[in-house]
């Protein structure tokens, strides 16, 4: 890394952001793009929101991520906010465009990216999304707008469950919806392609636990799981037992690092899809 007076600052703003894994991402892309940027964190305290926001701009911060608990409260200071981010209510990418910040959510995009390199297809999919919560949102908006066949919600909370689903039905309506507790008695197992764990059900400290019981399941699906800490989750590991295909939720959260960077940066013939890979192994060695 050579810091000198061009280098471009880039960050995440949260609270709390210990152990946050988006400074060794991006500081690794910016290193095998030899572009001239940084990437810091800062944990951002309560009420400091506005003040943080203003003083980017003071300072033309290029970019930064947006994660919780402030990917809503940005959004009201923001210049203006991308459809698709509008849409599902959060930020998580701002671009600075001399002095504009304008809003982007690429979780979703990340999701969806890393089922596109895998060569899964997503309109003749059925998709069972377990928890209603900010990703279970981005993701279930993606796979709309790529055209699922069918998504199906679901969560303890059944408004939050609806919530998703009505904004589904409204905007997409040519995508089958419908939602649930997990008990939920009129939903067939079988019509289920691909399964999403969008909870945060076995992640660490708490691994020992699965959102969803896999038995119930009769014909082979592909397990997502976007619990990343721990890599493989007690859900994936009974998922592979069980013969079904499975994903980790690194390759999510690694492209929608990358999709932040593009919308940065542009594409640029940057070589995201050989990053991608070096990442996914370097990753690996550094989730505790
Ligand atoms: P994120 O932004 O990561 O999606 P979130 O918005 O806090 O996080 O959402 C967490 C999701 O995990 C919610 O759907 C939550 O269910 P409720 O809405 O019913 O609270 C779900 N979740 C968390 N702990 C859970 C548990 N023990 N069992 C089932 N669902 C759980």
């Amino acid at each position: 890394m050579n810091i000198d007076w061009s280098t471009d600052l880039y960050c995440l703003i949260g609270h709390p952001i210990s152990k946050s894994l988006s400074p060794k991402i991006h500081n690794y892309i910016f290193s095998e793009n030899k572009t001239n940027g940084i990437y810091l964190c800062f944990d951002v305290k309560e009420k400091s929101l506005e003040t943080v926001i203003s003083s980017f701009k003071a300072l033309n911060i290029k970019g930064f991520n947006v994660t919780i608990p402030y990917k809503i409260e940005i959004m009201k200071y923001l210049d203006d906010i991308d459809r698709e981010a509008e849409m599902l209510g959060a930020v998580n990418t701002v671009k600075n465009f001399d002095g504009r910040l304008i809003g982007y959510n690429t979780d979703g995009i990340g999701f969806l990216k890393s089922l596109k390199n895998k060569g899964i297809e997503i309109t003749n999919k059925t998709f069972l999304i377990l928890g209603a919560g900010g990703a279970s949102s981005a993701i279930s908006t993606r796979l709309a707008i790529e055209g699922a066949k069918k998504i199906i919600i679901l969560n303890r909370d059944l408004n939050k469950a609806k919530k998703i689903a009505c904004k589904i039905e409204d905007n997409f309506r040519d995508v089958l919806v419908n939602y649930g507790p997990y008990n939920f008695i009129d939903f067939n197992f079988d019509e289920v392609n691909i399964i999403v764990n969008c909870t945060s059900v076995g992640m660490y400290p708490n691994i020992d636990f699965v959102p969803i019981d896999l038995n119930l399941f009769r014909k082979k699906v592909l397990v997502y799981d976007v619990v990343y800490k721990p890599l493989k989750t007690k859900f994936l590991k009974m998922a592979e037992d069980k013969g079904f295909a499975t994903m980790s939720g690194i390759s999510m959260l690694i492209n929608q690092a990358i999709a932040s960077q593009q919308i940065w940066y542009g594409d640029n013939n940057f070589k995201f899809d050989v990053i991608e890979k070096r990442l996914e192994g370097f990753l690996y060695n550094n989730v505790e």
